[in-house]
């Protein structure tokens, strides 16, 4: 197998960097189309086999050094309680929104193997499809981020109804954050139990808090999984991607994590000045950059790697994720760009 992605998440020398991209099983693929056609969104994501094929697709037609697992973050909330839908236009709805004390004690904190066992099943599968390849990547979202959802009810622009509920209700937050949490650091740990070699907590949203905000409503749920993920003997490296977080990044570094995920804009250079050599880095290419003409690519991928030089490991990845209108022999022409112009020796 090609270890070079968890030895980087790991500190360790590798020969080249290795690189994934976020969401890098979606829509921008003609291959997936070809799946998707066949289901919904929500079934594919129950149904392994269909599942674990698109899991691979990226692995095989762009060359990169990781797979994450095909699912999304708001799967879990949907066995806690909270009835999910995803619409073509709108993207994900939770129906019955999470806004007071009823709503909040009515969510159950799921066992993962009796009630997610399509998620668990899609890891055993790709570990065996994935023996001879790449190392495979399981995730969540961090208890912020899945908290908007379940109090928007959706998607968000201000996260007003959020901050409402931080502000005005700080023990029901909490105690909505509590539940999240417990049901995170139970699947994150049976997807380990299951195979995944690596995981990512992706805090898509958590740009949107103060830094003060952040070390208190958000940070410390991120804590308590690492924390016990760790003390419960989970060894695979953890990466936190706090999505427009560049200012958040020293108190990011208190998170636990092994790697730091940056978006694009903060320069990797200063990212690595801010963190020293105690995390290794992912990132931080503009998801847009994917449609420079190669020559341009290429500056971009040099001055990211150049910067990432005094970094304790990196791992290269997109600031964000792929968007559906990148064409993919751009994105595979990334990939081949960052192993030839990262090689060493
Ligand atoms: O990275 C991968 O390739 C693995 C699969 C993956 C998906 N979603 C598949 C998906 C992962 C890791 C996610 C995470 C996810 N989901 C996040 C965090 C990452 C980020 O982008 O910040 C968030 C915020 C979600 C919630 C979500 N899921 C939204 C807002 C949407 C609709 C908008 C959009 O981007 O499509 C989804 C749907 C979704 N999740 C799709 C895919 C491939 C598109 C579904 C389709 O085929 O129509």
């Amino acid at each position: 197998m090609n270890e070079t992605f968890l030895k980087a998440c790991r500190g360790e020398q590798t020969d080249y960097t290795p690189v994934w991209l976020m969401r890098q099983a979606g829509r921008y693929l003609p291959e997936y189309h070809t799946v998707r056609s066949k289901y919904t969104f929500l079934e594919m994501c129950k149904t392994p086999a269909a599942a674990a094929e698109v899991t691979i697709q990226p692995v095989d037609i762009l060359g990169v050094d990781a797979a994450i697992l095909f699912s999304d973050i708001l799967v879990p909330l949907e066995k806690m309680g909270a009835p999910l839908e995803f619409h073509e236009k709108r993207g994900p709805v939770f129906p019955q929104p999470v806004r007071d004390r009823a709503a909040v004690a009515k969510l159950v904190v799921p066992d993962p193997e009796l009630e997610l066992p399509y998620v668990l099943d899609t890891i055993r599968l790709l570990r065996r499809e994935l023996a001879n390849k790449v190392p495979l990547i399981g995730f969540s979202g961090a208890p912020f981020t899945l908290a908007t959802y379940l109090i928007e009810g959706g998607s968000s622009r201000q996260f007003l109804l959020t901050k409402q509920m931080m502000y005005t209700e700080p023990e029901l937050y909490a105690a909505l954050l509590d539940k999240i949490t417990a049901c995170t650091t139970l699947y994150l740990k049976a997807q380990v139990a299951a195979g995944a070699q690596a995981l990512q907590i992706f805090d898509s949203w958590v740009g949107v808090l103060s830094p003060y905000d952040f070390s208190k409503f958000a940070l410390p749920y991120v804590q308590r999984i690492i924390r016990e993920l760790k003390e419960g003997g989970v060894t695979v490296p953890i990466i936190y991607f706090a999505n427009n977080g560049a200012t958040l990044l020293p108190q990011s570094l208190t998170s636990g994590a092994d790697v730091l995920g940056l978006d694009w804009r903060i320069d990797m250079a200063e990212a690595v000045k801010v963190v020293g050599p105690k995390v290794a880095l992912q990132g931080n290419l503009d998801p847009c950059a994917l449609l420079l003409p190669p020559a341009k690519m290429e500056e971009r991928i040099s001055a990211i790697l150049a910067g990432a030089k005094g970094a304790r490991g990196h791992i290269f990845n997109l600031g964000h994720g792929i968007l559906p209108e990148i064409p993919p022999a751009q994105a595979k022409f990334m990939v081949e760009a960052v192993h030839r112009l990262s090689r060493r020796g």
